[in-house]
């Protein structure tokens, strides 16, 4: 169950250093079957982070899987058709961390993940306010293709309720064909070298590409009454089934997005609706002297899977956005956003559009956004610098070249 052989005849500095790298060092484990073949092989370590409640509070406690864990002989092999391999570690005053196999023709995974911890144990929960066995359960992403090992260097979180438990350094494997890990290794996810691991621009969530611009036009019994170039782009931020809150960007893709709307005197309505998920509505009104019209309601539905609560609802009908006055229409070339409410926003690009008044199909005089006008600026801005760092360059050159002709007549 201990360290190999093999480690104790490397130096002691060595044997320091693995320490300090990886914190702890792997604990080995096996299940084998009735003929003595082993069927399931475990090599890691890991770190254990349990919240648990006290008279003052609830307070974190964190510990590693001591060298002395073993495997119990409660642990299987499985039985075909019948039950799942399952290893079974104990540790400490009984703790049990239990890891349930399953497989397909292709792959074997960590069907499930069980810790059951003792709150008795004051030496790991000191002052805990209930106590005994609690228990902790979650599906870990643990998985390789059969007759591979699991290979995983990077930590690897999985949690569950109140626990956390951190694997680092893991071998794993179950179904074995010969007794023995495989040569041949499947790589956890955390390993691979991925833009997110190192981030080239730390970001909160990946910003997919730029939307697709498209031609969203509404018509009526009057003929258009909206005209929209635009690509659009959702940015809504929720709560996840573990409470983690996260945001995300998501492009509306015209490819796959049915249009819709309809036209009245006072109202004009472009309705998106893509795939089955996102429904998403914008209404352009007009003010009373009905010589501008505006961006006054976006109102969204959608369904996100991972979401703690799936359907996903805001809408806003006091906006003034995408303004011009009748008959002409409101371009933007600069990416524009829109606070629909503190958990959503629409970001639109490239967007040119007019609503009510429109002729022969075709916009009317252009009337650009204010942040194109302060970009236009930037270049000009920008222009003005280098004409004035040529200018400071070529002064210098001229005095530097002055004195230069003056250091050689010297001589
Ligand atoms: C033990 O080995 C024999 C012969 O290979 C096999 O038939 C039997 O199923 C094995 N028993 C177990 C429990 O694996
Ligand atoms: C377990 O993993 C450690 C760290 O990678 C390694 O040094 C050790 O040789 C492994 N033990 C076995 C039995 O594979
Ligand atoms: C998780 O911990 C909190 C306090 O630390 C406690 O109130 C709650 O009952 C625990 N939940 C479970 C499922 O153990
Ligand atoms: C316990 O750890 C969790 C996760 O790291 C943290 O969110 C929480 O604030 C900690 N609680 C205490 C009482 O330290
Ligand atoms: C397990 O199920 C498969 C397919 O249902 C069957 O072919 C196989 O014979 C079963 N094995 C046992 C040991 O019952
Ligand atoms: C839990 O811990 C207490 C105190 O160390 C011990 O008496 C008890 O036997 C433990 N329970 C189990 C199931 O091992
Ligand atoms: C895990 O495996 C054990 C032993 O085979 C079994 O008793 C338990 O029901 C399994 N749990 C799940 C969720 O498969
Ligand atoms: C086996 O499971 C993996 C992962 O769950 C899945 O991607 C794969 O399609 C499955 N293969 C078969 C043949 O069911
Ligand atoms: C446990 O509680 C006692 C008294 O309530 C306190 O003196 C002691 O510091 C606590 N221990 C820990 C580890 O919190
Ligand atoms: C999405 O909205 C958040 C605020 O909720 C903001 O910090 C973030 O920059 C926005 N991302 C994009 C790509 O618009
Ligand atoms: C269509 O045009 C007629 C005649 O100009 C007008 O009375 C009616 O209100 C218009 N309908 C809409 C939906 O704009
Ligand atoms: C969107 O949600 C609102 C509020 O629940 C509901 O009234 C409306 O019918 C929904 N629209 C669609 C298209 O699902």
């Amino acid at each position: 169950m201990a360290a190999p052989g093999g480690a104790r005849r490397q130096p002691l500095l060595l044997l320091l250093l693995a320490g300090l790298v990886y914190g702890a060092s792997a604990v080995f484990f096996e299940v084998k079957d009735g003929n003595g073949t082993a069927c399931i092989m475990a090599n890691f370590s890991a770190d254990f982070l349990t919240s648990y409640n006290t008279q003052s509070g609830s307070k974190n406690s964190t510990f590693k899987l001591p060298p002395g864990a073993e495997a119990l002989s409660s642990s299987s092999c499985g039985k075909e058709n019948a039950s799942n391999p399952s290893l079974i570690i104990a540790f400490g005053n009984g703790h049990t961390l239990t890891l349930n196999f399953t497989r397909n023709t292709t792959r074997y995974s960590v069907q499930m993940i069980r810790f059951v911890y003792n709150l008795s144990d004051t030496q790991i929960f000191p002052n805990a306010s209930s106590q005994g066995p609690k228990t902790a359960e979650s599906i870990p992403d643990i998985m390789a293709d059969i007759n591979k090992k699991y290979r995983c260097v990077s930590s690897n979180q999985i949690h569950m309720n109140n626990v956390t438990v951190t694997f680092i350094d893991a071998t794993i494997q179950a179904y074995l064909s010969n007794g023995s890990f495989s040569k041949e290794e499947t790589h956890c996810i955390q390993d691979e070298p991925s833009p997110t691991a190192t981030p080239p621009h730390p970001s909160p969530s990946p910003v997919p590409e730029s939307p697709s611009v498209h031609k969203y036009n509404v018509s009526g019994t009057n003929g258009t009454c909206l005209l929209a170039n635009m690509g659009l782009q959702l940015n809504v931020t929720y709560k996840k089934k573990d409470d983690k809150t996260v945001t995300r960007v998501f492009n509306i893709n015209p490819d796959n997005t049915k249009v819709g709307g309809s036209c009245t005197t006072q109202q004009v309505t472009l309705e998106l609706q893509s795939e089955a998920s996102t429904f998403l509505a914008f209404q352009f009104g007009k003010n009373a002297s009905s010589s501008r019209f505006f961006l006054k309601e976006i109102q969204l539905n959608m369904t996100l899977p991972d979401a703690k609560v799936p359907t996903f609802q805001a809408s806003n009908s006091s906006l003034r956005a995408l303004q011009a006055t009748m008959g002409n229409s409101y371009k933007c070339n600069a990416e524009e956003h829109i606070w629909v409410t503190e958990a959503f926003s629409v970001n639109i690009f490239k967007v040119w559009v007019q609503a009510f008044q429109v002729e022969g199909d075709k916009f009317g005089s252009v009337e650009e956004c204010q942040l194109d006008e302060n970009n236009m600026l930037i270049p000009i801005a920008v222009g003005g610098a280098l004409a004035g760092l040529v200018l400071i360059v070529l002064i210098a050159y001229l005095i530097g070249r002055k004195r230069s002709h003056a250091g050689y007549q010297t001589i």
